[in-house]
């Protein structure tokens, strides 16, 4: 299938504290393979892997074992390369409270050398996709959680990234929040052919948003395909049943 792939994991493993009583496995042997223009969903419950693997992905991490191949470069050889080309927007970001929404983006934009003219070109485009542009001149400090995020979802994309890495995009935010980071995904997505790697807890949200998804538990990718493939495979009735199933251990099969 993949004629093109911008991710390809080669039993990508992560191994905390080797060695010691701690030791944690937090990533096992993944093989993985995403395609260009892909949208692709990372499920899995608390600490089965999701934020390590991403991590792993950008260079924040180097592996235990195993390869990861971004962009067509080795992350433990080319993260330069790699790092100048994709976006994250972590689990728990750092976001400047003392700037504005719009000094958030550019500020961060001019990091990679992009011109300031350039960078209020696309942060106009930025601030009125996430619905924040008449608050663009406030500190960010004044902002609530979601709102905040939304300036975050908006800073990632300000480069221009051939791949984004979104770690728990809509969470905390509320419903009228998400959906509206939903909604830019998806029309990145449709419009741009954008390349878009996210973890969540928000089943619907796979279903609405994903080509395909990989669910994890404890480390090990248990489950790849498409969301209806799955259900279809387990037949069960929603994605949500596959997953509880699988990661019970008590199986998804109903008759
Ligand atoms: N820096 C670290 N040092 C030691 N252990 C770690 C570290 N980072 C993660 N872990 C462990 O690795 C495992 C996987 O953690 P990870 O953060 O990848 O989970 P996750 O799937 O993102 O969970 P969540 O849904 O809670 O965000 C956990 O057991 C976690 O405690
Ligand atoms: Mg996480």
């Amino acid at each position: 299938m993949a004629d093109d792939p911008v991710i390809q994991t080669e039993d990508l493993t992560k191994i905390f504290e080797k060695g010691k009583k701690r030791e944690v496995i937090a990533l096992d042997s993944v093989n993985l393979e995403v395609e260009r223009g892909e949208v692709f969903g990372l499920l899995g419950p608390n600490g089965a892997g999701k934020t390590t693997l991403i991590r792993l992905l950008v260079g924040l991490l180097t592996p235990t074992r195993g390869k990861a191949i971004v962009l067509g470069k080795d992350v433990t050889k080319d993260i330069n390369y790699i790092r100048e080309r994709v976006a994250l927007l972590p689990q728990e970001a750092g976001i400047y409270e003392r700037l504005t929404a719009r000094e958030n983006l550019v500020y961060y934009g001019g990091f990679y050398g992009i011109p300031e003219e350039e960078l209020h070109k696309r942060a106009d485009r930025l601030l009125d996709l996430v619905g924040l542009r008449k608050k663009e001149d406030y500190q960010v400090k004044g902002f609530s959680g979601g709102m905040k995020r939304k300036v975050l979802v908006a800073r990632a994309l300000i480069i221009e990234p051939q791949i984004i890495f979104m770690d728990e995009p809509t969470t905390g935010i509320d419903t009228l929040g998400a959906r509206i980071v939903r909604n830019t995904l998806k029309k990145l997505s449709e419009e741009e052919k954008q390349t878009i790697i996210l973890t969540t807890h928000d089943l619907n949200e796979v279903s609405e948003l994903c080509d395909r998804v990989g669910i994890l538990n404890e480390g090990r990718l248990v489950e790849i395909g498409k969301p209806q493939e799955l259900e279809e495979k387990f037949k069960a009735a929603n994605l949500e049943d596959v997953f509880t199933g699988l990661v019970t251990g008590e199986g998804v099969f109903r008759e």
